[in-house]
């Protein structure tokens, strides 16, 4: 697969689709992760002479209202900032505004282009590809970098749109996110352990299905854990409950008994107690202390660790210590140790324990499903 350093990027205007889709409160990027993780692409491609214009999608445009809160003009800023470079924002995604200010650019200029999803009114053009948009978006550069990994797992105009019409490559994270996942994944130093947790088993359905043939160990916590608990008939009060997904996790647990490893004991609203000990009346909300332990004796001896979904309400400062436990646990085992993108990885930010891992992903949804071992549509198409 071609890379950026691949082409002659000198006097071309080079379109890098990054993804700066990041988290904004009140109009302040509250983690510019992803920001400064499109960095090395995008300096190595001012200090390579190219007129760089950048394209991302930022949140979902589904009214007119969405526009407001959904415009990269903040990003911009930011990236400016962390540029040391001034960024030519240009609020529209069409039209003679864009294309004065494309052929403007001089060598090494950096443009932002507005979110790309502003074409999904009215009719979805960057969400379902539209031709017309693709060709048009490719239209305007001379080569394509995909560098936005968060999104190679959607089909888009601005990604396998323009890639479909342009001499296309990718870009350095990427490179790093397929270099760091992909032989974890296929080819693991073993033991190799997989710890998963988050809300619904449902939504980790396929990453289940493909990792339980791959792995030594899948650990379980979370609200998730909670229906395959019932699945083994036992009582989990008002804990999350997952009730289409009781059949799939009996069907799991009774292939892979050994492998499939349920927390012991929990955190509720009024106790830390056995599993065997909650009532009726309580929910589940974090994995018990002594679940930690258990984890630990998996986790000491493993080379090769994929964390995907916090194991607890991590939120709740009284529901945390089960994902600061495997944290700590982490920071202190020499494995190739893979954090997943979204809440994993907001956790791990959150606590401090970023050093403690080998990769941490740029990439929630798109690194769900390379765990489930399917295609990335972004990526394939520059293949
Ligand atoms: C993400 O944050 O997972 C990506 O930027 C994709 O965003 P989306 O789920 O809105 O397509």
């Amino acid at each position: 697969m071609k890379t950026i350093r691949d082409f002659d990027l000198n006097n071309k205007k080079v379109i890098i689709r990054v993804d700066f889709n990041v988290p904004i409160k009140d109009g302040i990027i509250t983690d510019d992760t992803r920001i400064k993780e499109s960095l090395k692409t995008i300096n190595y491609a001012i200090e390579n002479n190219a007129k760089v214009i950048l394209m991302s999608h930022l949140g979902r445009i589904k009214e007119e209202s969405d526009k407001l809160k959904n415009t990269l003009k903040a990003v911009s800023i930011r990236l400016s900032e962390l540029l040391n470079k001034q960024v030519i924002f240009v609020p529209t995604t069409r039209g003679i505004e864009l294309e004065t200010a494309i052929n403007n650019l001089n060598n090494g200029d950096v443009l932002l282009m507005e979110n790309t999803r502003f074409e999904d009114l009215p009719d979805k053009k960057e969400s379902k590809n539209n031709e017309e948009l693709g060709k048009y978006w490719a239209s305007l550069g001379d080569i394509y970098i995909n560098d936005a990994f968060g999104t190679a797992h959607r089909a888009h105009a601005s990604n396998v749109g323009i890639a479909s019409n342009l001499e296309s490559g990718i870009g350095f994270l990427i490179e790093k996110e397929l270099d760091n996942l992909l032989p974890a994944i296929n080819n693991p130093s073993r033991p190799f352990t997989v710890i998963l947790g988050g809300a619904k088993v449902s939504d980790k359905i396929g990453v289940i299905e493909n990792l339980v043939k791959k792995a030594d160990y899948i650990l379980i916590g979370g609200g998730m854990a909670f229906t395959f608990l019932k699945a083994k008939g036992m009582e989990i009060g008002k804990s999350l409950l997952d009730d289409e997904s009781i059949d799939f996790c009996k069907k799991i647990l009774s292939e892979n008994e050994s492998k499939i490893i349920l927390p012991i004991d929990v955190v509720t609203e009024l106790k830390e107690c056995f599993i065997t000990d909650i009532t009726k009346n309580e929910t589940g909300l974090d994995i018990g202390s002594k679940t930690v332990k258990l984890f630990k004796q998996y986790l000491d001896n493993s080379k090769t660790i994929i964390w995907n979904g916090p194991v607890g309400m991590f939120e709740e400062d009284r529901y945390s210590n089960g994902t600061k436990g495997i944290c700590e646990i982490l920071k202190n085992i020499n494995a190739t140790k893979i954090a997943g993108g979204g809440d994993t990885a907001s956790a791990v930010k959150n606590f401090g324990y970023e050093e403690a891992f080998t990769h941490i992903s740029t990439g929630g949804g798109a690194s769900l499903e390379l765990l489930e071992g399917k295609v990335l549509p972004g990526i394939d198409i520059i293949k």
